[in-house]
């Protein structure tokens, strides 16, 4: 097997927890896509990556200083996470989705809203790093959050 199906094969034995990343650009235009590649860097300051592929809808209004949010996905929130993974239904992200504000869209009952101001951007082949400053953070009291494993999504136990 070559090594980018070996690759595959391992990451996804990884559990990820489910993000949806949220912005609203210049143009008034809004975006929301799912992720996994979110990881703190550090406390001093607080500090947050994502890796977000160049071909996805989002990645061209993630400019320096521009703000977004990082939404922690709960458990019974796989509906919303399922809408923001799928190109075909770009156009339900803002209608059947609870948002509160747009600058950035803040998702209603995730686990954490991550508000960040994109501090540094680093290419890399088919992605882009993103680095983010965390400006403001909301915590509720939701528990547990959707995982994803194996190309399937999870509940806690
Ligand atoms: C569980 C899960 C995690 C994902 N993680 C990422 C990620 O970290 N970065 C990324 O660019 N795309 C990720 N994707 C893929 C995007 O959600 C997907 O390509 C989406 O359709 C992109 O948005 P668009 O349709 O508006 O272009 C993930 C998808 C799923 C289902």
């Amino acid at each position: 097997m070559d090594i980018q199906n070996e690759f595959r094969i391992g990451m996804r034995k990884y559990i990820y927890s489910v993000s949806v990343i949220s912005n609203t650009q210049s143009n008034g235009r809004k975006n929301a896509i799912t992720v996994s590649s979110v990881t703190s860097i550090s406390i001093n300051p607080p500090s947050i990556i994502v890796c977000i592929n160049k071909k996805s809808s989002i990645h061209e209004s993630l400019v320096l200083d521009s703000k977004f949010c990082i939404n922690l996905v709960n458990e019974e929130q796989q509906d919303i996470a399922e809408v923001c993974s799928d190109p075909n239904r770009i156009n339900e992200r803002f209608k059947n989705i609870e948002w509160i504000g747009d600058k950035p869209p803040i998702m209603k009952n995730a686990l954490v809203n991550i508000i960040c101001k994109v501090d540094k951007i680093v290419e890399y082949k088919t992605h882009s790093i993103v680095i983010g400053l965390v400006q403001k953070i909301k915590n509720s009291e939701h528990k547990n959050p959707l995982m994803y494993q194996e190309g399937v999504y999870k509940k806690s136990v």
